[in-house]
């Protein structure tokens, strides 16, 4: 089967039943995208499938919709995206184990909602789970990235 991630097009001999974030990690080695539980529990297997935010360990590899974007598609060290870019500012990350599906899924927020309030915020990214308890500094990046956004 063909996947586009990150704007490159794959061949990948895998079963379609195989989890997205398998392919991922294991077949592409994209070790951005983090193995927390399989289970759909806590988000830090998060990727976009056409600019969605999904859970990549509950999205087989053969029902895959659209182009998928990984945190390393989405900005690079030179020209972060502004998401990762509010990341740094904020100092967000703890132990940074939830951190890349945390930016993920800010990413998309952001690409729906241009001035999010905290409700939307917690709406959205309730699903992504912090053990290190970063959720305050989460809320404020996601407002600097949106605010950077609408600035241009
Ligand atoms: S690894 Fe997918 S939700 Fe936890
Ligand atoms: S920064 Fe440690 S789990 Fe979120």
């Amino acid at each position: 089967m063909q996947l586009t991630i990150d704007g490159t097009t794959h061949d990948l001999e895998v079963e379609p039943e195989m989890p997205l974030l398998w392919v991922l990690r294991d077949e592409l080695g994209f070790k951005g995208v983090k193995y927390g539980c399989g289970i759909a529990q806590c988000g830090a297997c998060t990727v976009q499938i056409d600019g969605q935010a999904v859970r990549s360990c509950q999205v087989r590899a053969g029902d895959v919709w659209g182009p998928v974007t990984t945190v390393h598609g989405l900005g690079t060290p030179k020209a972060l995206h502004a998401v990762q870019a509010a990341w740094v500012e904020h100092q967000v990350a703890q132990c940074g184990y939830c951190q890349s599906g945390q930016i993920t899924a800010a990413a998309a927020l952001l690409s729906e909602v241009s001035q999010p309030s905290d409700e939307d915020i917690d709406n959205a990214m309730s699903g992504n789970l912090c053990r290190c308890g970063t959720y305050p500094r989460i809320r404020a990046a996601v407002k600097t990235a949106a605010q950077k956004m609408q600035e241009g």
